[in-house]
């Protein structure tokens, strides 16, 4: 075996010791290559930042090939129909999606997501905020993921949509059972899982769009109903698939960011105390906490044209590329001194919200949901502590915390 594939077989998705910390293993194998083929997932895979970067912008390529291939055609297998409710819901997700029908869809949504629309939306959220930290205080030891940045996240993206809160734990709930399907293996118990999420998402769903066509808000879902968009209008199907996409993309990277991001500051006290004296605003802090604990490890593209060459190595039409955000965000070509924790560094054109034109939507509302609780967090609590040492969760693409316990 030669060196560079003993380092490749450390890059171990299923193994907890891994994912623990895999930032050393992702590190070598960056340093050792830009790229490498991944016979487990069938996938090649990139490690540094320019290359995904550029990736992500490269029109050749697209997450989804069925606008221009059939599955033979490019020699994949058809979905699976025992999953056909799994498939359903992201048959037209934004991220499902390339040309033309993204850009339609993307127009319609862009709109409820502007830097102006989301400030407007800043009382509301800071008072989300203080009522959950209240109830913490009340606590004493809680638990930061489960207490405060889950209720807070999906309170925030249900009043944006017109979803009532009472509604959210079975949002949650779904939410959490669809997205382990995005992991680069799952077993059968979770595919099963997974579907029956989708499938009751699915009812929920069309039930709540059949209310909005009665019952207009000016919300969301309601908007997206009425839309007379330039003459366009939406299927059913699409609202659907939009408003899930919305629903579970508008939460689960949030609440990770927060989660890993709390534990990055109080293991790094003079961090914390930055933050606390105000040398380093929570604005600025929160680019660093996306860039140096991702929540979001892994996206995938498939190559729809020929002659891709990326990282010097020719990629054939239908073939999948695998960018490992979180090797990216650690490359030393693109940041300084890429391991240390430094909140005051203000990149904020690192990877974290991707690029090209499936860049984060949601990412003037992420960066306020988060820089809104860090303000929160340090205003009340100054002697923060973690109650005990947390664990991820088994899962590498995306990475968060069972549990972050800690005492006020
Ligand atoms: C810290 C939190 C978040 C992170 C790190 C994050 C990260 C990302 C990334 C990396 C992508 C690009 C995926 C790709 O290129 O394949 C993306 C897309 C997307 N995100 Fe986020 N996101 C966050 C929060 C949100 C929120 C709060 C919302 C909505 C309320 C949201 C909605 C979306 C949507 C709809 C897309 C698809 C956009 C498209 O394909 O045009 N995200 N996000």
């Amino acid at each position: 075996m030669s060196s560079l594939d003993s380092l490749i077989v450390r890059f171990a998705p299923q193994d907890p010791d891994f994912i623990a910390d895999p930032y050393p293993v992702l590190n070598q194998i960056r340093e050792a290559t830009p790229i490498f083929w991944n016979e487990r997932s069938h996938q090649w895979v990139l490690t540094r930042f320019h290359d995904i970067a550029a990736t992500l912008r490269d029109r050749r390529l697209g997450r989804s090939y069925s606008h221009l291939f059939d599955h033979e055609e490019i020699g994949r297998t058809k979905p699976d129909p025992r999953w056909s409710s799994f498939h359903q819901h992201e048959q037209w997700s934004l991220l499902c999606l390339e040309p033309p029908d993204h850009t339609l869809l993307r127009r319609l949504v862009s709109k409820v997501f502007t830097p102006r629309s989301i400030a407007a939306l800043r009382p509301n959220i800071e008072s989300l905020s203080a009522q959950l930290l209240d109830d913490c205080q009340d606590l004493g030891t809680f638990d930061l993921l489960r207490d405060y940045a889950q209720p807070y996240s999906v309170a925030v993206i249900c009043s944006m949509l017109g979803v009532p809160r009472s509604d959210s734990e079975l949002l949650l709930g779904w939410s959490h059972d669809i997205v382990k399907m995005y992991e680069l293996e799952s077993d059968e118990a979770t595919k099963i899982a997974a579907n029956q999420a989708a499938a009751e998402y699915i009812d929920y769903t069309r039930s709540l769009i059949a209310h909005k066509r009665k019952h207009p808000d000016g919300l969301l879902i309601s908007a997206l109903v009425q839309v007379e968009d330039e003459g366009d209008t939406l299927t059913e199907d699409q609202i659907v698939s939009t408003t899930m996409v919305l629903l579970e993309a508008g939460h689960e990277a949030t609440v990770n960011t927060l989660g890993n991001g709390v534990r990055a500051l109080l293991k790094h006290p003079d961090q914390w105390e930055r933050l606390m004296s105000g040398q380093v605003d929570a604005k600025t802090a929160v680019e660093e906490l996306l860039r140096w604990d991702s929540p979001l490890h892994l996206f995938e593209r498939w190559v729809l044209a020929e002659g891709v060459e990326i990282a010097g190595q020719t990629i054939p039409i239908g073939d999948e590329i695998a960018m490992l955000f979180g090797s990216a965000q650690r490359d030393p070509r693109r940041f300084s001194n890429p391991d240390r924790f430094d909140i005051g560094r203000g990149d904020s054109s690192h990877i974290g919200f991707g690029g090209g034109i499936h860049f984060c939507v949601g990412a003037p509302l992420a960066r306020q949901e988060i820089a809104v609780s860090l303000e929160g967090l340090v205003q009340r609590f100054p002697s923060l502590s973690l109650a005990q040492e947390p664990q991820y969760h088994p899962t590498f693409v995306i990475r968060g915390l069972r549990e972050l316990l800690l005492t006020t």
